[in-house]
């Protein structure tokens, strides 16, 4: 399958790739190398501009090397990731000092230059010296990842492994420069994270994600951390069909919003409710359920505790709030959850205990 991948891929580049970017007019290596440095972190229309402006008053390698850091840094300012600039320096001068002013060919010197790995080396020996090398950026693991469902996060080394193989394996016998360029180009330009457009690429029929309609899943994303666990239980004093909610103090997980008391896991939960004020005399557990923060995850126990006392009125911070009025509350998502459940299995409540899944 696919063992026209680069005659394909060089057609398409001729007739709907880019052709006018302003690296793409010489193969003078210095220009190729600056434009690959710029577009490491960068997207093309943020380039532009500063590659322009750089290539103004940096003209070539000796300029470059003859150049003060301030100076240097004052043409990359805005553009981010400085180490960049401080690398693109620091190999200019060695370039002078180590290859008598001419930018090496050789891979194994590219790849001691700082600033410069792997894709970066050979996208600079495919568009400068029309060398047969692979490249391998976050754009081309995902078009490789999707054309031929490669599983798995492209960032783990097995996976990543697999798609160097791949990268290498596919390269054409002739055209690197066009192949090269259209593997970015189908990149950035079709073959885009969110929403690819599939319908204008000449890969849809035999790429795997398209097929299967895997395009938001492949590539495979960064596997989750494992989350730091906290338990709690939230207690339901429920009274008729009115719920106690507590404000939430602000700032602070939930701040502003409407919640329900909590008490630790391990406490009891009828003497918590006592705490309250609101002696229950006896209670007993709902479904769980896990709430997933940036951070950490919280393991929600919920206790149903029907209570007798009439409910306070307008005691500062607290709010007893009737089932059916739910809707038009500032409530977090796993209370609200909680007591639409219990709305749900309460039906009409007659003094007793409710319904409770
Ligand atoms: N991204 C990285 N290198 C590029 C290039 N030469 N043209 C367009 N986008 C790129």
């Amino acid at each position: 399958m696919l063992s026209d991948f680069a005659p394909r891929l060089i057609a398409w580049q001729q007739r709907h790739g880019r052709h006018d970017l302003p690296w793409q007019g010489s193969f003078e290596p210095y220009r190729v190398w600056l434009a690959e440095i710029m577009l490491q972190q960068t997207q093309v229309e943020t380039v532009i501009p500063y590659y322009l402006r750089f290539l103004d008053r940096f003209p070539d390698l000796g300029a470059l090397a003859a150049a003060a850091d301030d100076d240097v840094m004052a043409r990359w300012a805005g553009l981010g990731y400085y180490s960049r600039a401080r690398n693109l320096h620091a190999a200019a001068r060695r370039i002078m000092a180590e290859h008598g002013g001419v930018f090496p060919e050789a891979m194994d010197a590219l790849l001691d230059l700082p600033g410069i790995g792997r894709s970066t080396a050979a996208a600079i020996a495919a568009f400068a010296f029309a060398q047969r090398r692979a490249i391998l950026d976050g754009n081309v693991k995902r078009v490789l990842a999707r054309v031929f469902g490669i599983e798995g996060w492209p960032g783990a080394r097995t996976v990543e492994t697999r798609l160097w193989e791949l990268a290498e394996n596919l390269l054409p016998a002739s055209g690197i420069r066009s192949y090269t360029q259209g593997l970015m180009d189908l990149g950035a330009t079709l073959c885009t994270r969110a929403r690819p457009r599939c319908g204008a690429c000449p890969f849809a029929p035999d790429c795997v994600a398209n097929r299967q309609g895997r395009q938001g899943e492949l590539p495979g994303a960064r596997p989750r951390k494992a989350l730091p666990e906290k338990a709690i239980v939230m207690l339901i004093l429920l009274h008729g069909r009115e719920v106690l909610l507590e404000k939430r103090p602000a700032p602070g997980i939930w701040g502003g919003l409407w919640s329900l008391p909590e008490c630790p896991a391990d406490a009891d939960p009828v003497r918590a409710a006592a705490g309250l004020g609101y002696g229950a005399e006896a209670g007993r557990p709902g479904a769980g359920l896990i709430h997933t923060f940036t951070h950490f995850r919280l393991r929600i126990q919920p206790w149903l505790l029907p209570v007798r006392r009439t409910p306070g009125v307008g005691e500062p911070g607290r709010l007893w709030l009737a089932l059916d009025e739910l809707d038009g509350a500032a409530l977090p998502t796993p209370v609200r959850r909680i007591l639409e459940n219990l709305r749900a299995g309460a039906g009409p409540i007659t003094g007793g205990v409710p319904a409770w899944p």
